[in-house]
């Protein structure tokens, strides 16, 4: 996978590192932390710090430097102020970077013999107010510890520093390390004690752990201090709150816990890799991406309510205390998760954000992915969708920020790579009807442009978006009947929209123009977002249904909705489970004597399922998909196995909104075509039946597209018959081989040879060259995968048949050595003898 970059690199003579397609920034070193503060962004890369503007434009950069003293140090010493460059002889690497903004100053401390801090001057770093040896944060490189600003308002702030603790190993530091696991450092000189110092009223306090711990986030909402950890030991991860008092020891001794369980029936432990807090509340919703089974791969996105819970008694936790005593009664809650929100493979960061009614969550994967889910307020997730895709494959950082100049950006990094990514891709949307399914809810389709942007872009003008709970349709529809005979079509419209959108919010039915009578009487009232209601002149419907157009008017935006109008109780004479989905969609209600007025029965979808689970009918069950591996571009010719397909359609890819007729449908077999996917990941599949229910839940995985790189033998005589494997990378998802002998015009039918791969791997794929036409001297290789043919970077090359003129033989020493000589003037061509 790497030799593609190294050979581009070497074909245009430069490197393109520093080139970025879309804001982008690139360090030496790979990425520690960062940190961002009103409009600049902070990179710790090991030993070099960045200083970047919120677009990621470089401010300037520096070595973080300090002074080894070789173990002696004068109390009086300690600190170093003023230029003493000439004296800095060793650099260090940041443990903890946090922006005080309110004291305009950047805190940096890191391992240097134990510890070292700086204050440095947030509008430019290269000012350094203050420097100490004094170890706030954990004397390790790379430890899983977290420090950042309580009580950040006034005088009264502290650093809570959170140091990950190792039982098992010693730390090989020769710096104090024991059982304390949170301290509270100062941030002033006028605060009890020095700057940094942990000393409170008398004497210092902690919060103490005895075994391992990591510690994985924290912050404070308003009063109240949340920190996140994993007691690996246990496969536990614990939550413990503060209550930010005015003194160190009443908010450490305000300690309480909770264990965080990974199911609704509290049993089941894991390990947490990345949280963020959901903006709003109360309730304070957290969200966090677990492992579910210890490795990295198996991950859960759930959410919680962290509020706390004031009543336990403080300092009783089990396995942190700050006054430890051994008599007390040891409790911790347990908090089971509201909702899981996202299964997927390999997550590893999340920012959660609020736009309107809805929750953003960013999530970051192993395989470089950005991905945005968006979840409202009933926990309905929408569909996720991709919003950056690393070509390397590079793991993505657990922490990620918002950009919060402009709100539309996520910065996330990996590796030695900072990236800016926007929010949405909005603009990709191309009519209002992709906009509204793409059910982001940073989006809207704007009148005056005519595009799908984000609001504030659409200044002045009407527009309109998803409403603030998530819809399968843009409208929904129900036909009532009163005791009089009247028939009412009701409208429901599923946006929100902008005030001029309102203003000129109205509805125009029509039918077919076959007839004449007006559709809606007079008396119909008048149209209030979000419904719409016509009574219809004529309440007698023909028994094939009458066809109505819906024009919903919206400022300048129409929205055409065709729908048939059936007598309700007419719907009738197929087995109920068909009828009963049928009627519901006709916007019908059901009974217990089938289909009926809305206004007489069940309107909406459960009341069939629910049907169909009670009636133990044959519903389609799929068993496998083959292959279920398969590249983003998809695949041709795939087959789904299972009992009762006999009457399946279609297959439907679900979040893609992307069906696949199927072909050869043998009741327990059928053929169809897996189609491409904007995205790398799982995809759930089901088996749609006539009536629209879909059945079935197997999974689909997109991986990234195959390569090839090389190809060994890249020769071949004319008349084939040779093995050739390509090398490169998911190779096992390639169809076939195809070769292309036209220098020009490479993909015309008449030049193309498709042959099938004898068998292949991940890496390797190998297949028998064929017999080439007369003077074929090259030819160009290409994978098939779906539809795609995706080219070999090197070709293959024909030679004419071989003529053996003579040989000779000389014996050297025990071994004959014999020479062919052949007729023609190529270079060598060795064969396979
Ligand atoms: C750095 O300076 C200190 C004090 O001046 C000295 O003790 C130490 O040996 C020096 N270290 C190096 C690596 O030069
Ligand atoms: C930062 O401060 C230094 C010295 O005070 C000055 O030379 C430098 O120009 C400043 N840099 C920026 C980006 O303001
Ligand atoms: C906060 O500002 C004061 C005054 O400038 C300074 O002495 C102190 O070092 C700063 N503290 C931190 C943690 O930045
Ligand atoms: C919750 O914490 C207690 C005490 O630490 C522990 O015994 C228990 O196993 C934990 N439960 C879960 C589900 O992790
Ligand atoms: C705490 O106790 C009060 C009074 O006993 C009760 O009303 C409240 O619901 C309790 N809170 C929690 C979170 O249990
Ligand atoms: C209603 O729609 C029909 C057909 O689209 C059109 O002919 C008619 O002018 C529209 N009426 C109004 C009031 O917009
Ligand atoms: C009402 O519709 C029915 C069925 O389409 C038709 O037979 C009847 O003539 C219509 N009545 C009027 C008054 O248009
Ligand atoms: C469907 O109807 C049932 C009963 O009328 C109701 O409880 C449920 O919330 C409805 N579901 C939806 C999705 O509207
Ligand atoms: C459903 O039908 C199958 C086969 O017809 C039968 O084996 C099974 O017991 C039935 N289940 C119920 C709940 O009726
Ligand atoms: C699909 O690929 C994954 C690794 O990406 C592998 O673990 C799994 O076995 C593959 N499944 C099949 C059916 O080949
Ligand atoms: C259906 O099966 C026939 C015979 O087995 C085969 O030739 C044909 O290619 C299949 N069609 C599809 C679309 O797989
Ligand atoms: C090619 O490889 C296959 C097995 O992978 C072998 O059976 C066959 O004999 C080989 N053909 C040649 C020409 O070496």
């Amino acid at each position: 996978m790497i030799l593609l970059p190294i050979l581009l690199y070497s074909l245009w003579g430069e490197p393109s590192r520093c080139l970025e397609e879309d804001g982008g920034f690139t360090t030496e070193k790979n990425i520690r932390h960062f940190a961002v503060a009103t409009n600049t962004v902070y990179i710790a890369a090991e030993e070099k710090l960045y200083q970047l503007n919120h677009d990621l434009t470089l401010v300037q950069k520096l070595t973080l430097r300090g002074i080894l003293t070789g173990g002696h140090l004068k109390n009086d010493a300690r600190f170093y102020r003023g230029s003493v460059t000439n004296e800095l002889n060793a650099t260090f690497s940041v443990n903890i970077l946090l922006p005080f903004v309110m004291n305009d100053t950047l805190v940096s401390c890191g391992v240097l013999e134990c510890g070292y801090c700086e204050v440095l001057d947030l509008k430019n770093i290269s000012n350094v107010l203050y420097r100490e040896h004094i170890q706030v944060g954990s004397p390790l490189r790379n430890s899983a510890s977290v420090g950042f600003l309580v009580n950040e308002e006034g005088q009264n702030a502290y650093i809570l520093a959170a140091l990950q603790q190792d039982e098992t190993k010693s730390t090989g530091s020769s710096c104090p390390t024991g059982s304390e696991a949170v301290h509270l450092h100062n941030t002033y000189n006028i605060q009890r004690g020095y700057i940094f110092s942990t000393v409170g009223e008398h004497n210092t306090h902690v919060i103490k752990r005895e075994g391992s711990v990591e510690f994985v986030d924290g912050f404070q909402i308003n009063s109240i201090i949340y920190l996140f950890s994993n007691l690996p030991s246990r496969n536990t991860v614990r939550l413990i709150w503060l209550e930010g008092k005015a003194t160190k020891k009443q908010t450490l001794e305000s300690l309480r816990g909770a264990n965080l369980s990974l199911s609704a029936d509290g049993g089941r432990g894991g390990i947490l890799l990345s949280s963020s807090v959901i903006p709003g509340g109360p309730p304070v919703l957290w969200s966090g991406v677990f492992s579910v089974d210890g490795g990295k791969t198996n991950t859960e996105l759930l959410l919680f309510d962290i509020s706390p819970d004031l009543n336990m008694t403080a300092d009783a936790d089990p396995d942190f205390c700050s006054v430890c005593t051994v008599n007390k009664k040891k409790t911790a809650e347990t908090l089971k998760p509201k909702a899981v929100l996202f299964r997927q493979k390999s997550m590893t960061s999340v920012l959660a954000v609020r736009h309107k009614a809805w929750m953003v969550f960013f999530i970051g994967t192993g395989d470089g992915q950005l991905m945005k889910l968006s979840v409202d307020q009933n926990f309905q997730s929408s569909c996720p969708r991709v919003l950056y895709r690393d070509d390397y494959d590079r793991r993505v950082f657990p922490k990620m920020h918002l950009d919060p100049v402009d709100l539309k950006h996520v910065y996330m990094s990996f590796e030695n790579q900072m990236k800016r990514v926007a929010v949405s891709k909005c603009g990709t949307y191309t009519d209002v009807r992709a906009c509204w399914s793409a059910q982001d809810p940073h989006c809207v389709w704007c009148g005056s442009t005519i595009s799908c942007t984000f609001e504030d872009d659409c200044p002045n003008s009407d527009w309109l978006s998803i409403p603030d709970d998530s819809q399968q349709k843009i409208v929904s529809y129900k036909v009532m009947k009163d005791s009089t005979g009247q028939v009412t079509l009701n409208i429901h419209t599923h946006l929100t929209v902008g005030q001029k959108a309102l203003d000129k919010y109205s509805c125009n039915f029509s039918t077919s123009s076959s007839d004449f009578s007006e559709l809606c009487s007079r008396e119909s009232p008048f149209p209030k977002f979000p419904q719409c209601t016509c009574i219809l002149s004529n309440s007698s419907l023909p028994a094939e249904g009458r066809h109505v157009t819906v024009s919903l008017i919206l400022g300048t935006t129409i929205l055409m909705e065709k729908l048939k109008l059936s007598d309700c109780p007419d719907i009738r004479g197929r087995p109920a489970y068909v009828l009963c989905g049928e009627c519901v969609r006709a916007g019908c209600g059901w009974s217990r004597n089938g289909c009926t007025w809305a206004n007489q029965g069940v309107g909406n979808d459960s009341v069939c399922q629910q049907m169909e689970s009670m009636m133990n009918f044959s519903t389609p069950e799929i068993s496998s998909i083959t292959p279920s591996n398969v590249s983003f571009h998809g695949r041709n010719h795939a087959v789904l196995s299972g009992s009762n397909l006999r009457d399946v359609i279609r297959v439907r890819i679900q979040c893609t909104q992307q069906e696949s007729p199927v072909w050869n449908n043998t009741g327990v077999r059928l053929t169809f075509h897996i189609p491409g996917a904007n995205s790398k990941g799982v995809v759930k599949v089901c088996a749609v039946l006539p009536d629209g229910s879909c059945h079935g839940n197997t999974k689909i995985t997109y991986q990234s597209s195959p390569s090839c790189t090389d190809i060994t033998p890249s020769s071949t005589w004319i008349s084939g018959k040779r093995n050739i494997t390509l090398m490169g990378s998911h190779l096992e998802l390639v169809e076939g081989v195809m070769l292309s002998h036209c220098l020009e015009g490479v993909m015309h039918s008449h030049c193309l040879q498709e042959v099938t791969p004898r068998n292949s791997n991940y890496q390797y794929l190998t297949y028998e060259s064929p017999a080439a036409g007369k003077g074929v001297s090259a030819v160009k290789v290409f994978l098939k995968v779906a539809n795609k043919s995706l080219p070999c970077h090197k070709t293959m090359s024909y030679h004419p048949e071989p003529e053996f003129i003579s040989f000779t033989s000389t014996v050297t020493g025990e071994d004959l050595r014999i020479t062919i000589q052949r007729g023609g003037n190529r270079g060598s061509l060795v064969g396979d003898i």
